[in-house]
């Protein structure tokens, strides 16, 4: 490690990982305890899974090298979009390069079926929901962050006659880890006869008795509420899925997404299909997620430190100024734990502390860095 250039600066986003993210990561051949990154259960470098990574390598090469709608179709993407739909007990399911681009294919579909009029989308949701919510070039309303009293405000206000709305959010918000009120955001879209979109990425595989996200998370179906997310985070793998109807998906695979983008690396592919295998097999690793995230904000809290309290692998605070909470990080990272000073959406101007804890830390680890903490405070 080089001591000279480690100033607060260089620890603005700007850490470099030598090896896989996971609890302990290579940084200029120095191991530091790694609480950065949502990685939430290590596949990304667990060996069951890239041995199905590598061998889809040899056989399918790296990609189909050509689209969807150009015979870019292979068996292991079926296999991988048949196993999702039965994860989340749906009739389909479609998988997309990136998670990303899962509002943009599914709020599309939505918008060239007029299934709504107006957009109302959580102040602070995810850029990717933004993102998609221009694309429509319908009109988009701002609400609260987590606020179905604003949201009710605003679709009181904003509404005509039988106009109907979708309302879009996270799941889990990726900054603070808060959890949307799906429960109450359902009452209204069954009020207005609405849609709502859910971007689930931090919430598939850690929410729900099944890890199917919110919904289950909140015992909540309904054949008005869309989701879809990453398979990045908690499967390990890469690329985005969405769930659904049967008639619903294949208006996605009617899209320009869908048939205009060769699909994800094989092994990409692969990890993916083995992750959510994995997940749905190893229900123990989720309640060693949330015992670990417990640990983590009790004894936080015991610091005085204040996070969400819910079993959410994420927690985060913000305090002082941007250069005092540099200054925290650095102090973190030089006694050899990296958390992140973060800087998204929802952050706040300044950034906030992110911490995340995976189901792989030791208690030992988060014991260790929650003792660094109460010194450095
Ligand atoms: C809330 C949220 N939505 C969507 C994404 C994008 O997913 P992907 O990285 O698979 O494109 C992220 C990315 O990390 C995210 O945090």
């Amino acid at each position: 490690m080089n001591e000279g250039r480690l100033n607060s600066d260089y620890l603005d986003n700007k850490i470099v990982l030598d090896s896989a993210p996971g609890a302990e990561v290579l940084i200029d051949g120095k191991r530091y305890n790694y609480f950065a990154g949502t990685g939430y259960y290590e596949l990304n470098k667990n060996p069951e899974i890239l041995k199905s990574a590598s061998e889809a390598l040899t056989q399918y090469g790296i990609s189909s090298s050509s689209s969807r709608s150009s015979y870019g179709t292979t068996k292991l993407i079926l296999e991988l979009e048949k196993e999702a739909a039965m994860f989340f007990d749906a009739e389909d399911s479609v998988y997309l390069p990136s998670g990303f681009l899962t509002p943009s294919a599914a709020i599309q579909a939505l918008a060239l079926k007029n299934n709504f009029d107006l957009i109302f989308i959580d102040e602070v949701t995810h850029y990717s929901n933004q993102f998609a919510a221009q694309l429509t070039r319908k009109q988009v309303i701002r609400f609260s962050h987590l606020s179905s009293d604003d949201l009710n405000d605003k679709l009181r206000k904003n509404l005509k006659g039988n106009q109907v709305p979708l309302i879009i959010t996270d799941g889990i918000f990726p900054v603070y880890g808060k959890i949307a009120p799906i429960g109450a955001y359902k009452n209204i879209i069954d009020k207005y006869n609405g849609k709502l979109w859910i971007d689930e990425a931090h919430s598939l595989g850690i929410l729900g008795n099944n890890g199917k996200g919110t919904t289950e998370y909140f015992g909540i179906n309904s054949e008005s509420i869309y989701l879809g997310g990453t398979l990045s985070k908690a499967f390990g793998g890469f690329g985005g899925i969405i769930p659904g109807k049967k008639v619903f998906i294949d208006e996605i695979k009617n899209g320009d997404l869908f048939n205009g983008a060769t699909p994800a690396p094989s092994p990409a592919i692969a990890a993916s299909l083995a992750g959510i295998k994995f997940v749905k097999v190893h229900l123990e690793k989720r309640n060693r997620l949330y015992s670990n995230a417990k640990l983590l904000k009790d004894g936080l809290k015991q610091i005085g430190i204040e996070v969400e309290d819910s079993v959410v692998p994420i927690a985060a605070w913000s305090f002082g100024n941007r250069n005092e909470m540099q200054k925290f990080v650095y102090e973190l990272f030089k006694s050899g734990y990296i958390v992140q000073l973060i800087n998204y959406v929802g952050s706040g101007e300044d950034g906030a502390v992110r911490i995340v804890v995976f189901e792989t830390h030791t208690q030992e680890q988060i014991k260790g860095l929650l003792e660094q903490i109460k010194k450095i405070i």
